[in-house]
């Protein structure tokens, strides 16, 4: 089939990408001229394993290309698929202003019957709006084309793209055409050969159905960073309980890991998004709206628990900050957990020495320029560099390398041996016996509670978050 990607991406370039390797001839639009270069050149604008030889091999066999014109790839394509941004507004519902200049753009073009798929993640009734305005842009030019829109959410996770696309738990689509029906089917039956992962349904389904699986995620994650905040106050394991609790097949055991917060570029748009959409509707979205609040607050626990030991002037002090992508396997730093635990450890007067196994360049330009000037902030080369002399290590994203590192090597190197663990990676007990000091999410021993929510309290807790 012949198709046309309009925004090239994450989710753009990883759809055009996986269907042209699917054997589709692809064309992908973006207005960024330098990224439209780059990308004909083969230089891949985003780290994600495993795309850049797909682009390169189909690029190569020309099945993919890259064009800044809608126009001129607007010839022959059955399908449109629109995967431009939709950030967030000032109110947290998501702008739809990028989707739906694609939608005028495609009715100035428009020559036949086709399938415009909405890729992005949009409100329920986008659908709606976007044929609305290809259909006045037809009108405008008093020509009588049908067309079809289509709802077809992605469900990619960062640092798993490829692998998601091609081999997906479902795909989603919703279509109120047969036509259309017939040819999201033929599109995507290679994906499905071995069994039926296609889930057929209305459009406006298809697009609460995106919302509703990101916040069900957000929602399991915030719970169990609730329960962790109890553990830590009740003197209770939570690694135990989320096994405890994991193996009850009804609830299972993915997104159910304690952390620092969840971050990345959609679970907090999209549990705002939402949030929106039940109050323009004069609901009052209750476990969204404490999903958010958890979530916003869960990104300050580490801070509070190195208050608690250290005290709130950390002057003189220096961290070790491992992890700063919201998740490991990307360079991304939106909305990550590390960027709050930066500005909370400089303001109050520490340095930090932080390592990232990807996301060091993505640091250098998007962190506050004076955080480097200053020296509050140095980005090292390797992980261990992060320790050199440090007063404590905090670990903020669970890369691989951070799992199982040389504790006889970090504490030669830390001027104290204080590890305060945001992903639950290591042991408590076998920190105990390697001599470091260990502070992990709900781990036993809530010392948030020490700096001043609990005076009381203060005085029958132990130094040591060890048990
Ligand atoms: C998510 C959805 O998984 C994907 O289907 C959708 O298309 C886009 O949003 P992504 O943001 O790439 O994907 O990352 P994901 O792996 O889902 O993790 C999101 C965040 O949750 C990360 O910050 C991660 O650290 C956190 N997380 C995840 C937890 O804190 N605990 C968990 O148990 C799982």
């Amino acid at each position: 089939m012949n198709l046309t990607i309009i925004g090239s991406g994450y989710v753009g370039l990883v759809t055009g990408t996986c269907f042209a390797e699917m054997g589709n001839h692809v064309t992908c639009v973006d207005l960024d001229e330098k990224k439209i270069a780059d990308l004909n050149q083969g230089r891949i604008p985003i780290y994600e394993p495993g795309l850049e030889p797909v682009i390169l091999s189909n690029l190569a066999d020309g099945r993919l290309r890259f064009t800044t014109s809608l126009a001129e790839a607007m010839t022959d394509s059955q399908v449109y698929f629109i995967a431009v941004g939709t950030p967030p507004g000032e109110d947290g519902s998501a702008d739809l202003r990028h989707v739906l200049a694609v939608a005028r753009e495609i009715g100035r073009c428009l020559d036949k019957y086709a399938v415009i798929v909405d890729k992005s993640t949009v409100p329920v009734g986008t659908a709606e709006k976007v044929a609305a305005v290809i259909q006045d842009e037809l009108d405008k030019r008093s020509v009588d084309i049908a067309f079809d829109v289509v709802s077809n959410p992605e469900f990619l996770k960062e640092g798993a793209a490829v692998d998601d696309f091609m081999k997906p738990d479902r795909i989603v689509i919703g279509c109120n055409s047969d036509q259309a029906r017939d040819i999201m089917c033929n599109l995507y039956a290679d994906f499905c050969r071995n069994h039926n992962r296609m889930v057929m349904m209305g459009v406006r389904e298809a697009e609460m159905t995106k919302y509703a699986a990101n916040a069900m995620l957000a929602t399991k994650i915030s719970f169990m960073n609730e329960i962790a905040g109890l553990c830590d106050a009740l003197q209770v394991d939570v690694e135990k309980v989320r096994l405890g609790i994991g193996s009850d097949s009804r609830i299972g055991f993915p997104f159910i890991y304690p952390g620092c917060g969840y971050g990345g570029s959609c679970f907090p748009k999209d549990v705002n998004a939402l949030i929106s959409m039940a109050e323009e509707n004069d609901l009052e979205p209750m476990i969204l709206n404490a999903v958010h609040q958890r979530n916003a607050d869960q990104k300050n626990v580490l801070f509070r628990k190195i208050v608690a030991r250290f005290g709130s002037d950390l002057s003189g002090m220096t961290f070790g900050l491992w992890g700063l992508a919201f998740k490991p396997g990307t360079d991304d730093m939106r909305e990550a957990p590390s960027v709050v635990l930066l500005r909370q450890l400089i303001d109050s007067g520490a340095k930090v020495k932080a390592y990232d196994p990807e996301a060091m360049d993505v640091a250098m330009q998007e962190l506050p320029k004076d955080w480097f000037e200053k020296g509050a902030l140095v980005l090292c080369q390797h992980q261990y560099d992060a320790l050199d002399d440090v007063d404590a290590l905090a670990l903020v994203t669970e890369w691989k390398p951070f799992r199982h590192p040389d504790f006889k090597v970090m504490s030669s190197l830390m001027s104290q041996a204080v590890v305060f663990d945001g992903r639950n990676q290591y042991d408590p007990k076998e920190m105990k016996s390697e001599g470091f000091e260990y502070w992990g999410i709900g781990r036993c021993g809530d010392y948030s509670r020490v700096a001043g929510v609990s005076e009381s309290l203060s005085e029958s807790i132990p130094t040591v978050a060890i048990v």
